[in-house]
């Protein structure tokens, strides 16, 4: 028997990013699937797909936010999808949790964003849909496809909406290693950028910070893939706004918003700080502007299961003498 495309397609959630797997269902035109996530007493649990999903495409949303439970239930529900002889996994992880362990900076550490990519294929994962990786060459730690969102797609229609003129707007990185995403940023709205300069003592804190640039009488927003415990926004704004701009705000995609974070934004020189929905929020605030990514990656499963291009779902694609360049 052959399904139909819409009948193919069962969307499921974990229990990290439920809110958002069910409104991303709802955009895609459907019910979330039926899982259920069973509980012994010591802690040990079991999920568990309630209908069939055989000859199925099964997507399964979860952020894969601390606990390391939220991970490991991802990868017992694409084993447990593979053995109910699902016809692909897909794994829609919006916040890929641990990227910022990309790389080998000193000696006697581990690689943790590769050990879990190896983690994720072992379980049987047949392709990934995420959102702003901590860095681009995480995907090269899949030999599955790996579908790469980016948040511009939510920032831009927001920045083009502010009452600012382009030509007052100056975007800015919080450090080196975002230079590269706050140059397109600004090349895809004709201006230019800044750099903070940043060194860590340690994980989440900061040492010194420098800006390179002038923000004289600029707008300036900053952009940033994950704000955690917010040192290094509330830093960055306050250098700049002693700099001479004229007003600082932040875009970051996934708002980590570790402990006093969010006290520490509302006591900050910044007029507001815009993130997504990739994980929930700890609590509101008034400084703080949600921008929901579940219209992004629905129309990205739709793209997928369609087999047609994602590439102009990136907003800020831009064509450069010839050459395709994405945030
Ligand atoms: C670092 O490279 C990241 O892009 C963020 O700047 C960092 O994770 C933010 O951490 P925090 O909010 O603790 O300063």
């Amino acid at each position: 028997m052959q399904l139909d495309t819409k009948d193919q397609v069962c969307i499921f959630s974990g229990r990290a990013t439920e809110a958002l797997a069910r409104k991303v269902a709802e955009k895609y035109g459907s019910e979330l699937g039926n899982s259920v996530v069973f509980q012994y007493a010591d802690g040990e649990f079991q999920p568990s797909f309630e209908q069939t999903i055989r000859g199925r495409k099964v997507f399964i949303v979860q952020s894969t936010i601390p606990p390391t439970d939220n991970l490991f239930e991802l990868l017992m529900m694409i084993d447990a999808a593979k053995r109910a002889s699902a016809l692909q996994v897909i794994a829609v992880i919006p916040y890929y949790g641990f990227a910022r362990q990309d790389r080998k900076d000193k000696p006697h550490i581990p690689l943790t964003a590769r050990l879990i990519a190896d983690m994720l294929q072992a379980a049987g994962v047949d392709r990934i849909i995420t959102m702003d990786l901590h860095a681009d060459q995480i995907q090269g730690f899949f030999k599955v496809p790996l579908d790469h969102l980016f948040g511009s797609s939510l920032f831009m229609p927001y920045i083009r909406s502010l009452d600012i003129p382009t030509e007052d707007i100056l975007f800015a990185s919080p450090d080196l290693g975002g230079s590269r995403r706050a140059g397109m940023y600004a090349k895809t709205l004709g201006n230019s950028f800044v750099i903070c300069y940043k060194q860590r003592n340690k994980p989440n804190e900061i040492g010194i910070m420098k800006l390179i640039g002038d923000v004289k009488d600029k707008h300036v927003i900053l952009l940033d893939d994950i704000i955690d415990t917010g040192s290094t926004m509330v830093k960055a704004a306050q250098l700049i706004k002693e700099s001479g701009a004229k007003s600082v705000r932040a875009m970051i995609t996934h708002p980590v918003l570790s402990g006093d974070a969010i006290d520490k934004i509302e006591n900050s020189c910044l007029e507001e700080l815009v993130v997504s929905d990739t994980i929930p929020l700890k609590r509101p605030s008034d400084k703080i502007h949600v921008l929901s990514t579940d219209w992004l990656l629905a129309e990205a499963i739709r793209r997928i299961v369609n087999y047609e291009s994602i590439n102009d779902l990136y907003e800020t694609t831009i064509h450069h003498k010839g050459v395709i360049e994405r945030l």
